[in-house]
């Protein structure tokens, strides 16, 4: 039997189909629902079951911690009903930009990588893009789909940066490494995403990357820096070898102004002699940082989801409250499609 959701005690209900999500059947009866990623991952769609119960699907941990989950709240792009619900959508304690759509320009296409490219892109009417340090957009082209890439640069730069990872056999990431041109023209839409820099907070940071995943890392830390954010902000980057070290001269020279800041960059499988610390990078967080008090510390975490999740959990373990750690695991359509999800 189907059953219905409504928001808030006064919403009209909307019937949720056999295999429909609450999300899906709102959005599918016109309900403008806060969502980003509706795969579990970006948390925008966190709500309250006010009345009814609902069963969650596979999502990210860290989006919904345990004892939230507990109190109640739910991430209804995950959720299915098992009896009629009311719902509401929880509000953040930061007031999010709104989500809009610009058409773009890439200005500057470079190779930081053997697989990963930086783009410089610019709206083409000097509309603003506005958004948080972390969080990140959906580009598309008229004939390639949607893909979600985090923003590098600090918010308010006229230029939006993206480091972008070349995917095997992937659509949008093939076709900017072998296709898109200086004067390509992009839809980008966003803000989305709740890993943003916390700029109120003034305990020790942690931000660690994984690949393409310094992107929001680097906005986080450059918007900290900028801000006059002063307390110790360590950035570990975890790649393969050394051919995958990228933006290592603009983290020096940042170390060298703000002496808050350290990086480390971790090789997985280093080359003989190597002078950089060696491992996976949630083992050598385990090393580094046991004995540290992470208490009032705040994490930022970005890259592969399996890296994403190992280093999640290793920091919590050692002490870190799951609500204090910010996690963007960059999933991918087969991840998606693993997950249960569509991908377009
Ligand atoms: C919140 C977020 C932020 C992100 N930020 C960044 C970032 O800053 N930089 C970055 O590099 N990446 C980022 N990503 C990851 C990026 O969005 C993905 O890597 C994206 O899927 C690449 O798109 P693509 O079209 O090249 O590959 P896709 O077409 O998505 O393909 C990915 C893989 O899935 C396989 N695949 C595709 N369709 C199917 C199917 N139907 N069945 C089975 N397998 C399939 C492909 O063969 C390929 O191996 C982010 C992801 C998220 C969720
Ligand atoms: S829309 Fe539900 S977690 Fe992103």
């Amino acid at each position: 039997m189907p059953y219905s959701v409504k928001v808030g005690a006064h919403g009209v209900p909307s019937c949720v189909r056999q295999g429909e999500t609450v999300l899906e059947a709102l959005l599918r009866d016109g309900v403008d629902y806060p969502h980003g990623c509706t795969t579990g991952v970006c948390g925008l769609c966190k709500s309250r079951v006010i009345a009814g119960e609902v069963e969650l699907a596979q999502y990210y941990p860290s989006v919904l911690t345990d004892e939230e989950r507990a109190a109640g709240l739910t991430l209804v792009c995950c959720a299915t009903p098992l009896s009629n619900c009311t719902i509401s959508p929880v509000q953040t304690d930061v007031l999010l930009p709104s989500v809009t759509s610009i058409c773009a320009r890439i200005n500057c296409i470079e190779r930081l990588t053997h697989d990963i490219l930086r783009i410089g892109v610019s709206p083409q009417d000097d509309t603003a893009f506005r958004f948080l340090a972390g969080q990140y957009a959906s580009l598309s082209t008229e004939k390639m789909p949607a893909r979600e890439f985090s923003m590098a640069n600090r918010p308010g730069s006229p230029e939006l940066e993206f480091f972008i990872r070349r995917v095997p056999g992937g659509a949008f990431t093939g076709f900017l490494f072998e296709q898109a041109a200086v004067g390509q023209v992009l839809t980008v839409a966003g803000p989305f995403g709740l890993a943003f820099l916390r700029e109120g907070h003034i305990g020790p940071m942690l931000a660690v990357a994984g690949g393409s995943g310094l992107a929001p890392v680097l906005s986080i830390i450059r918007t900290a820096l900028a801000h006059g954010m002063a307390q110790p902000i360590r950035l570990f980057i975890g790649v393969r070898a050394e051919r995958d070290v990228y933006m290592e001269r603009e983290l020096l020279d940042l170390q060298a102004a703000h002496p808050n800041l350290s990086s480390t960059f971790v090789l997985s499988d280093p080359e003989e002699g190597s002078c950089r610390p060696a491992g996976l990078i949630h083992e050598v967080l385990a090393r580094e940082l046991a004995g540290d008090a992470l208490g009032n510390a705040r994490a930022y975490v970005a890259g592969p989801p399996v890296m994403v999740e190992a280093v999640s959990k290793v920091l919590i373990g050692l002490g870190l409250p799951a609500t204090a750690c910010h996690a963007d695991p960059f999933l991918t359509s087969a991840d998606k499609i693993s997950r249960g999800r569509r991908a377009e």
